[in-house]
């Protein structure tokens, strides 16, 4: 099978392309504007990946051309950190949901299957915190949440933080009404927090900037250049999913070999991986003290707390907790995750300090302050 990644050069999106180059079983063909976490694919002379630069938004044409061209599209292209969501809202919008429609169009002219990236951040918060925050009951909203079963409860307009879980919401509802009205073939996938190798950058490394909380922790613990933040006191939970688990779901669902995924949802988590972040803050400093500190090393980082607001700026809202209900996977993919919390956070971290400790070994990295 033919199949085109769009946003391969992405945390995802270079794990799935790793995982299918590996298997060998497709034409990988993979498109994205970033090519850093990818290059070492693109610059293998053994790959068999065919890889392009390209913009979705302004590449239009030779898009368009690759589409007509595979069988299969896996659309991964997004913004997805959530200080872009407070910050550039019009621009979440715009990628998430505007010039992804662009690509909806071209499966729909020629008639290919399209795998579309959501996010687990369509649910939003919990009935219990809405019933805090609105004075709603909280009696009738489950959580684990069900694909098909849960509704989506999202904060006000003026807290930009949704209009990512908005933009993407509503382009589930378009692939679902292109599927009952002309039977276009789609699956939706909404992904839990996967970490793994090549999540995110670390500000130090990169003069700033704010990426997903692991790298802020891993940051504050390699270079000490920072506390550990806990936004609101880190009392939002979050269940973890590795990446290798996540890719090895994606890639039941690209094949599809029992014929079940059309005009599915699917979502990927692992429910049992479950903490708050100030536990996962304080996991993360007893695992790098227990496992991988050496002489040199900045000390234990300091934990403290910043409001929301401080950190990410007006608008932001957290999802105070969100698990998958995997039912769907189980059943219709015959998929388990198979990674415990304490592998999924080992393993990334190992990730990182690998990476920090070839830097170090290269002269790359100045020795930590006060050390
Ligand atoms: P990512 O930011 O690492 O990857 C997105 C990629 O899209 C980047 O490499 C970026 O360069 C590329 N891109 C952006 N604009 C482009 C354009 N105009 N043309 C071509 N490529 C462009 O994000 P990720 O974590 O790999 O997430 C992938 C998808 O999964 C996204 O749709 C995201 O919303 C969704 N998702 C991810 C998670 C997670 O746990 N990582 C959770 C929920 C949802
Ligand atoms: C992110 C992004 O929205 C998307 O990548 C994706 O849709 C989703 O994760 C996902 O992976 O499923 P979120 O989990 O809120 O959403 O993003 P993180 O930056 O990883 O934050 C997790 C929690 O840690 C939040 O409560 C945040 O406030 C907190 N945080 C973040 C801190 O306490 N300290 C920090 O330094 C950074």
């Amino acid at each position: 099978m033919k199949v085109l990644l769009l946003g391969a050069g992405g945390f995802i999106g270079v794990n799935l392309t790793e995982r299918l180059l590996r298997d060998g079983v497709h034409d990988v063909t993979a498109v994205d504007i970033e090519e850093e976490k990818i290059d070492h694919l693109i610059k293998d002379p053994d790959s068999k990946l065919t890889y392009l630069h390209l913009d979705i938004s302004k590449d239009e044409e030779q898009v368009d051309a690759l589409v007509r061209d595979t069988d299969i599209v896996v659309d991964l292209v997004a913004v997805a950190n959530p200080s872009l969501y407070v910050e550039s809202p019009f621009e979440v919008y715009d990628l998430n949901y505007t010039q992804n429609m662009k690509v909806v169009d071209q499966c729909r002219k020629y008639k290919k299957r399209l795998i579309q990236f959501s996010t687990c951040e369509v649910y939003g918060i919990t009935a219990a915190k809405a019933a805090e925050q609105f004075g709603l009951s909280s009696k009738t909203h489950p959580c684990p949440f069900a694909e098909d079963e849960t509704p989506l409860i999202m904060g006000p307009v003026k807290n930009h933080r949704w209009i990512y879980a908005c933009a993407k919401q509503l382009l589930e509802r378009v692939l679902d009404a292109l599927w009952k009205t002309e039977g276009f073939q789609f699956s939706v996938i909404r992904p839990f927090n996967f970490v793994g190798p090549r999540i995110d950058y670390l500000p130090s490394e990169c003069g700033g900037g704010n990426p997903r909380v692991f790298s802020h922790f891993m940051d504050a613990l390699l270079y000490g250049n920072q506390p550990i933040k806990l936004v609101d006191g880190g009392e939002a939970y979050r269940a973890y999913t590795y990446i290798d688990d996540a890719v090895d779901c994606m890639v039941r669902i690209i094949e599809d070999k029992g014929g079940n995924c059309e005009g599915q949802i699917f979502n990927i988590g692992t429910p049992e991986n479950e903490l708050t972040i100030a536990e996962l803050a304080n996991k993360m400093c007893d695992m790098f003290d227990e496992k991988f500190r050496q002489e040199g090393d900045p000390p234990r980082p300091e934990i403290v707390s910043i409001s929301g607001e401080e950190f990410y700026g007006k608008g932001y809202e957290d999802c105070d907790r969100r698990i998958a209900d995997i039912t769907k996977a189980r059943t219709l993919l015959g998929w388990e995750p198979e990674h415990d919390l304490d592998s999924v956070i080992y393993n990334t971290m190992k990730y990182f300090v690998d990476e920090h400790r070839k830097k170090q070994a290269a002269g790359q990295v100045a020795v930590a302050a006060g050390v």
